[in-house]
């Protein structure tokens, strides 16, 4: 038998597990020959993200022999200049190996595209046809669109009507960043224009949240072991809280940032994508809609909020100025683009209730901002205290009841807080049991947004927004979002964890404003 307390084994261990589960691995799939056009191919997004994400998927070997890429703005640029761009975007935000670009650049292209103009569009399908026949690419389409949520509307049903929604020869799938909508009406809007035009299978709304490693982990940790889930509920679960914090500010996507504020940006999303994960029963099956069916019961079962009970429930701030690291950073209301008077919450801090069974009677508490003092996200599920302590005589009635941390980024871990006597006298001590999730791991490791392309590639839309889900979180956080913000607007300084008034939800997660 091996010996796992020995460390050399453990490694042991880990590794075959590893292997084995390799072989099963989705990502070890390579797809058919494709043509991925990215609308917006001159913006940030595409620089960051996109770029080195393609360039990771072709280093790692998870890209067919066949592909191209067409970058496709409103931009006049030549192929060879357009390339040029995407290299040193490559160089910038990721990882270039040697020898790598000459396998990539020529791969990729550019073609001018006015969003609005049926002509442009009606260019594109010409050149998508001759590429394919010249490079032997097949039927198979995805369209990227890393533009602005106002453009959305326009490129798929100047896509349709060029005919580029249609599935005769290969896949149709359309790409759209989050937010979807700016409330419940204008995402149903939104939707009803691409619906029209592309059925739901097409439509891949990404989160990049659901495609961190650690985030998908969630549902690992709670479904492959049978030791946490008779646990994971509201006999043993005192509360769980949900943090996802940013040191950074609203950078220089202010006019975006204000428009939306940290509701819509980070609750509406990634935290609603944390809470499901957390709380969802488990589905027969690891298939896209049998998970997304279960996350839908989740939503369904959050508790709304009355307008008599905000202020009881949430908290919002806003970041004043203070010091991060050594550097005095601005207040909101300073930063380039940010109107002087502005009322978008930089905070939330909020308690949520699910009526179901499982979770009845326990508090979620979802806290995030920006400007705060670290950057951390992670889940904290505190466990209820021993129901009696026969060490009262010795310690008094209070031991500090368990708590699992899963640590979703950075130093991505999960750690376990249970009691154990101290060495020598009869004391007890609260000791930590820790798990670095790429302990023993040599393997790839796929960025969120190359496992997003790979799984969009792969039609797996198991890491992607269905629009029932969408609106449903839209509908739970309307009440929040028509109260109006000054009420319950709190500063804090840039720097700490949030206003003082957010205190209650602080100290849930073992911080302090
Ligand atoms: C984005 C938000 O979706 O997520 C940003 O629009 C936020 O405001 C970002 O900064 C946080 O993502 P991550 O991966 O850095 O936690």
């Amino acid at each position: 038998m091996t010996d796992v307390t020995d460390p050399a084994q453990a490694e042991v261990v880990l590794g075959r597990t590893t292997a084995t589960a390799e072989a099963a691995c989705r990502f070890e799939q390579v797809g058919d020959p494709f043509i991925i056009v990215i609308f917006g191919a001159t913006g940030d997004l595409t620089a960051r993200m996109l770029v080195p994400a393609l360039v990771a998927l072709c280093a790692g070997g998870h890209l067919p022999e066949n592909f191209a890429v067409v970058g496709a703005s409103r931009t006049d640029l030549n192929d060879d200049s357009f390339r040029e761009r995407m290299r040193q975007a490559a160089v910038e935000f990721g990882s270039l190996p040697p020898g790598l670009w000459e396998t990539l650049a020529p791969r990729l292209s550019y073609l001018q595209v006015h969003y609005d103009a049926p002509a442009s569009f009606a260019a594109l399908s010409t050149y998508l046809d001759q590429l394919a026949a010249a490079k032997t690419l097949g039927g198979n389409r995805m369209f990227y669109l890393a533009v602005p949520p106002t453009a959305y509307e326009s490129i798929a049903i100047n896509l349709a009507n060029a005919g580029l929604a249609e599935e005769t020869n290969g896949y149709a799938r359309l790409v759209i960043e989050k937010p979807f909508g700016h409330d419940l009406h204008t995402a149903q809007v939104l939707e009803e224009a691409l619906h029209t035009r592309f059925s739901e299978h097409q439509i891949f709304r990404i989160d990049h949240y659901l495609a961190k490693e650690t985030v998908q982990n969630i549902l690992m940790l709670r479904f492959a072991n049978a030791i946490f889930e008779p646990l994971w509920n509201r006999r043993y679960v005192d509360y769980v809280s949900i943090l996802a914090a940013e040191s950074i500010g609203v950078e220089h996507r202010a006019s975006y940032y204000d428009h939306f504020g940290v509701l819509r940006d980070m609750f509406q999303n990634h935290m609603m994508q944390l809470l499901s994960l957390c709380a969802i029963e488990p589905p027969s099956l690891f298939e896209a809609d049998l998970v997304r069916d279960e996350k839908t019961k989740v939503f369904r079962a959050l508790r709304p909020f009355s307008h008599n009970d905000l202020t009881n429930n949430c908290v919002l701030g806003q970041y004043a100025s203070g010091l991060c690291g050594d550097a005095r950073a601005p207040a909101y209301l300073d930063e380039a683009g940010v109107p002087g008077d502005s009322a978008t919450p930089t905070f939330a801090a909020m308690r949520v209730h699910l009526d179901n069974w499982r979770w009845q009677g326990v508090p979620f508490y979802l806290i995030s901002g920006k400007r705060l003092a670290e950057k951390r996200t992670e889940i904290a599920v505190q466990f209820k205290p021993v129901p009696y302590s026969m060490f009262r005589e010795l310690f008094g009635d209070h031991i500090q009841a368990n708590r699992l941390i899963l640590r979703i980024q950075p130093d991505e871990q999960v750690s376990l807080t249970f009691q154990a006597k101290a060495p020598g006298p009869m004391c007890l001590r609260s000791v930590t049991m820790n798990f670095n999730y790429y302990q023993g791991y040599q393997g790839p490791a796929l960025t969120a947004y190359a496992k997003v392309l790979l799984d969009c590639m792969l039609g797996d839309q198991t890491l992607f927004w269905r629009q029932d889900g969408v609106e449903l979180c839209w509908r739970f956080l309307t009440p929040l979002l028509d109260a109006p913000a000054a009420d319950r607007l709190f500063l804090y300084k840039s720097g700490t964890w949030g206003p003082q008034e957010a205190g209650k939800y602080l100290t849930a997660h073992g911080l302090t404003s």
